[in-house]
């Protein structure tokens, strides 16, 4: 057997393609001639690592790259982020080659709500509506009547009517923010992050008072706690935004630590400080994002593998609440 034929018999259990690069290799430039070659679209969440981000075509939230899947006219969508990523950008153009460099990347919120213990949930609620934060699995899409991302979520929250009662999963602390910010009483599903809520108060309460000049910016997939101290809360384009408009010229920074390569770029005389986390790093890495690798996303790229398969019963159930998603943010001009 080949190199590569003993790498895909062992895919699956190792998630991605395990073949030795050859370390003389330029990869940048290889990617860039299997992009042309393949007409193929490097899709990056803002939690990769920087030098994916600097060789994607489209960096963005989870709203941006789901706009950009469902438009784009690349043959191949290469996903630099995590499987519920790669699952909507397959259920909104099913057509194309979807892969994704690392199986493995997953999401702690994402698994923390089970298709079938979710569905006995949702039956005490039979009236309710649904909306699904869109970092789930395609399967709990087929259950949500909405999905939204944290960018869109009060306007999708808003556009259900005052009277329905509304269950939102699977993120307790966006759901709990969601409902300060449109004052609806939501049944809550109770899941969480695991990137997001190990940001220790104390060691950021020292950092504001060593820096009382910056912004404390907070995504809020945070706990309330820290929330409730933040000067601006935001998706990560919308934290991104922020740090580009705002005057101040330090932002401590309560998200994945991934973001911070963009916010460097677009304000390369400000500083930015990554909120640390309740164990020793200094800062904090979603370990399903950081997956992937530059060598991951080269090998991904020649074999075309992993690819993203889904069943047709699953697209057609779960794609509707994704367009109804895309329909609201277009509306309120997102
Ligand atoms: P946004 O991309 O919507 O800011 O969400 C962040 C996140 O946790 C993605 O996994
Ligand atoms: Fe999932 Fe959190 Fe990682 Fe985003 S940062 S992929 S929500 S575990």
């Amino acid at each position: 057997m080949t190199e590569f034929e003993i790498a895909k018999k062992d895919l699956i259990t190792n998630g991605f393609l395990d073949i030795e690069v050859d370390p003389t290799l330029d990869l940048v430039e290889e990617i860039n001639k299997l992009k042309k070659e393949k007409n193929a679209i490097i899709l990056a969440h803002y939690y990769q690592e920087s030098e994916i981000q600097d060789i994607a075509d489209y960096i963005g939230d989870s709203l941006g790259l789901s706009q950009e899947a469902a438009t784009t006219d690349a043959d191949m969508i290469v996903f630099a982020g995590v499987h519920f990523m790669a699952e909507t950008a397959k259920m909104l153009s099913p057509q194309k080659k979807v892969l994704l460099p690392d199986l493995k990347a997953g999401c702690s919120l994402a698994d923390s709500c089970q298709p079938n213990v979710f569905r006995k949930f949702k039956e005490k609620y039979p009236d309710h509506v649904v909306v699904s934060y869109i970092n789930c699995t395609a399967e709990l899409k087929t259950l949500t009547d909405i999905c939204c991302t944290s960018s869109n979520a009060a306007y999708v929250i808003d556009s259900i009517p005052k009277d329905k009662g509304i269950i939102f999963a699977p993120d307790r602390n966006l759901g709990a923010y969601l409902i300060k910010k449109t004052g609806r009483d939501l049944v809550l599903w109770n899941g969480s992050c695991m990137v997001h809520e190990i940001f220790s108060h104390e060691k950021i309460t020292k950092l504001m008072i060593r820096h009382p000049e910056a912004k404390f910016i907070a995504h809020p997939e945070c706990e309330e706690h820290l929330l409730e101290k933040a000067d601006f809360i935001g998706s990560t384009s919308g934290l991104l935004k922020y740090t580009q408009e705002n005057a101040a010229d330090t932002f401590i920074v309560a998200t994945e630590s991934g973001i911070i390569h963009q916010m460097e770029l677009r304000s390369p005389n400000k500083t930015f400080i990554p909120a640390p986390p309740n164990n020793i790093c200094a800062c904090n890495e979603c370990p399903y994002m950081r997956l992937n690798t530059l060598e991951k996303l080269y090998l991904t790229m020649k074999y075309e593998l992993p690819e993203i398969t889904l069943e047709d019963w699953i697209i057609e159930e779960g794609r509707k609440s994704i367009d109804r998603m895309l329909e609201i943010s277009k509306a309120a001009g997102l």
